[in-house]
């Protein structure tokens, strides 16, 4: 009897223990997501929309994106103004390109959305 006690508490724990686990991982809608569930969701956003010319980790692609891990440009500006350049990109005739190439506005992908460029902006700040 008192050996079934005990499993049942154990399950109890463990079910306890799964669901702090999905609290804490903020996807559950009531807790703030954290700092690293940002950084992972931009990561995963990347991964979909930029690493075809940024490559892994941002090291860049010759011929097609910039590295993303030593700039100055992405350095100078703010969050916000990251977001804007990401979502409006560089023309290849705009004046401020430096390679003759276009960075497409959302890295050619219309369906990532604010919430995906800004969770990518966090990311990149981990390379900078
Ligand atoms: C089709 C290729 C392509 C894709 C996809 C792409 N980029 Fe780019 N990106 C470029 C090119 C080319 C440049 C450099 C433009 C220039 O010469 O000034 C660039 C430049 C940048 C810069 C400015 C870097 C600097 O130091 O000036 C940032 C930031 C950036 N890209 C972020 C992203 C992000 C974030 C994504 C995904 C949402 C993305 N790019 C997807 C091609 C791409």
């Amino acid at each position: 009897m008192s050996n079934r006690r005990l499993i049942l508490m154990c399950a109890l724990a463990l079910a306890l223990a799964a669901c702090g686990g999905r609290a804490a991982g903020g996807d559950d809608g009531r807790t703030p997501p954290t700092v690293d569930d940002i950084v992972a969701q931009g990561l995963a956003a990347y991964e979909g929309s930029c690493l075809a010319c940024h490559a892994e980790g941002g090291i860049g692609v010759e011929g097609l994106g910039r590295p993303l891990t030593d700039s100055d440009f992405i350095r100078g500006l703010s969050d916000e103004e990251l977001v804007t350049f990401i979502q409006v990109g560089r023309d290849s005739a705009d004046p401020e390109n430096t390679s003759g190439i276009a960075m497409p506005a959302n890295g050619g992908n219309p369906s990532l959305t604010t919430e995906d460029v800004e969770a990518i902006v966090a990311y990149l700040r981990t390379l900078n």
